[in-house]
């Protein structure tokens, strides 16, 4: 049988209080009175559309729109991408503690207010306040509303009457990356949100209008300021460029002729591409790549210099170009091994096995290289739920191929070392995806793998999209070991 996998982020189900929330706006003013102020870092328990219940929050920023506080709410135990803001009626306010001494040190220090915290009836837009249905997505309840389809798209591609034919497999030329202004430089400092000033806690960007689809991100990226205030950021779906409204995307698209990732497709199987981008080279492209997958990144470290990257873009055909799917970077040298510094599928697109083929296509690429590779921690905790699938599956595709060589017997020897060749994986990976599928066992004096036919059964039935090696014209700039040392199917 095969082992349920844990949902790393499955919340702490504390349920504070079965109150309805109407209640809670009625509160006896005697108990508003005696509550301390309401500052960042104060934790409150907050009525959770997604749970249905009240859960524990901490405030990390406040603000005032038409005299009617918001708060922006961590909910604890939850992943960051659920943030959002609400306002006081939703807090259970006879719960509200003050800022630990932790949490305090972490605020924000020039923003720190103090308001009251008397309910106050809302009068600002729904849209505003506690409707962020993009973060309404879990890893239990999906990522179904994070993105809606968009209008847009067509008409802009009718009004340009750009419509493509499938061009045959060639090295694109690289796009004159001049034609956009990058961004203020910023140095080459990082957002890693750890301890982080507040401001980098909060989403800054309402919604994104990218290709066909409107997405509403998941975390904050540092886009330029003037950007934060837009309601929708139009990124043209090629350059990646970054526009305040749809005429000047429009205008853009008037000027920008490219129907597919700068860069050279190395990859074409059937309407599947993957094009190759030398952050150096196309610093803009890397730049505003970054920008946009920073938006449903957390916890990784956002490089403003790109130089040392090489980025994997995904893209699946229409008669309108090459629409970017997902993309993952690349260190051109890692000391440690790293084959993947960041991977994104966009959410249109997510739970769809693409995380899984470009996790394969990551390990293809490091098998032709002669290396042993693994991606670059800390993992997400949907990083690490589809690495743990991909190894899982890698490493009983390789045990399902070895056969017995003469003269050993009907059970095979394997070692860790050999799991590890075939499939690129790094010795830790096989050994945590090993023990991860719980086949692992210490047995008179050595390990043994003991596998049912149902977990095999399981692994094969499932259909899935796979790197077909034919279909990839990419040669490695140094291979470390002859490439035919590793199996690269
Ligand atoms: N809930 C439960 N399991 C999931 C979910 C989810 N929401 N998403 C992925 N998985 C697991 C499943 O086990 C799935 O296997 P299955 O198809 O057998 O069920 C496996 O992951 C692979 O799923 P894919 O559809 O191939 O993955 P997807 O295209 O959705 O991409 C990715 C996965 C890239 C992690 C995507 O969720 C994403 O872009 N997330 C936001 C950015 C991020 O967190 N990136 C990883 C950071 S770590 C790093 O960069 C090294
Ligand atoms: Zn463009």
């Amino acid at each position: 049988m095969v082992q349920k996998m844990p949902m790393v982020t499955e919340p702490a189900q504390t349920k504070l209080t079965e109150s309805p929330l109407e209640s809670i706006g009625s509160l006896d003013t005697k108990v508003v009175q005696s509550l301390p102020k309401m500052t960042e870092g104060c934790r409150v328990p907050v009525y959770m559309d997604i749970q249905k219940t009240f859960v524990p929050a901490e405030v990390v920023s406040i603000r005032e729109l038409d005299g009617v506080y918001e708060f922006y709410i961590h909910y604890v135990n939850f992943n960051r991408r659920l943030d959002e803001w609400v306002t006081v009626d939703k807090m259970n306010l006879k719960e509200l503690a003050p800022p630990s001494s932790s949490s305090t040190s972490s605020a924000s220090s020039n923003n720190t207010q103090e308001v009251p915290v008397i309910p106050q009836p809302r009068t600002v837009p729904p849209s505003t306040t506690t409707k962020n249905t993009a973060a309404s997505s879990d890893i239990s309840a999906g990522n179904t509303t994070t993105f809606f389809l968009s209008d847009d798209a067509d008409s802009l591609n009718s009004d340009l009457s750009r419509a493509a034919t499938l061009p045959s497999l060639t090295n694109f030329p690289a796009a004159t990356s001049a034609t956009i202004a990058p961004t203020k430089a910023r140095g080459n400092g990082n957002t890693h949100q750890s301890g982080a000033h507040s401001v980098t806690k909060v989403k800054n960007i309402n919604l994104i209008h990218l290709g066909r689809y409107f997405i509403k991100p998941w975390y904050f990226s540092p886009y330029p300021e003037e950007f934060t205030t837009c309601p929708v950021v139009y990124i043209c779906e090629f350059c990646l460029k970054y526009c305040k409204d749809l005429d000047a995307l429009k205008r853009h698209r008037t000027k920008c002729t490219l129907i597919h990732p700068p860069g050279n497709e190395i990859y074409r199987n059937g309407t599947i591409s993957f094009f190759e981008i030398d952050g150096r080279k196309n610093k803009t492209y890397a730049h505003n790549m970054c920008l946009l997958a920073k938006l449903f990144l957390d916890h990784k470290t956002l490089y403003y210099d790109t130089d040392p990257f090489m980025f994997y873009i995904l893209t699946e055909f229409d008669a309108q170009g090459f629409h970017i799917v997902g993309y993952f970077s690349k260190d051109k040298e890692s000391s440690e091994d790293y084959n993947l510094s960041c991977i994104l599928t966009l959410p249109p697109y997510q739970k769809k096995g693409y995380g899984h083929f470009m996790i394969e296509f990551s390990y293809t690429l490091s098998k032709l290289e002669g290396k042993i590779g693994t991606p670059e921690k800390p993992l997400s905790d949907l990083g690490l739920l589809s690495y743990r699938r991909y190894w899982s599956e890698a490493i009983l595709e390789a045990l399902l191929k070895h056969k017995p060589k003469d003269g050993e017997s009907d059970y095979p020897s394997l070692s860790i070392n050999d799991l590890s060749e075939i499939t690129a994986i790094k010795k830790e990976d096989v050994l945590a995806a090993l023990q991860n599928l719980n086949i692992i066992r210490y047995q008179q004096g050595s390990y043994v793998l003991s596998i049912t036919k149902d977990l095999f059964d399981n692994y094969q039935d499932k259909r899935r999209l796979r790197v077909d090696t034919k279909c990839l014209f990419w040669t490695p700039k140094i291979a470390t070991k002859p490439a035919n040392q590793f199996q690269t199917k």
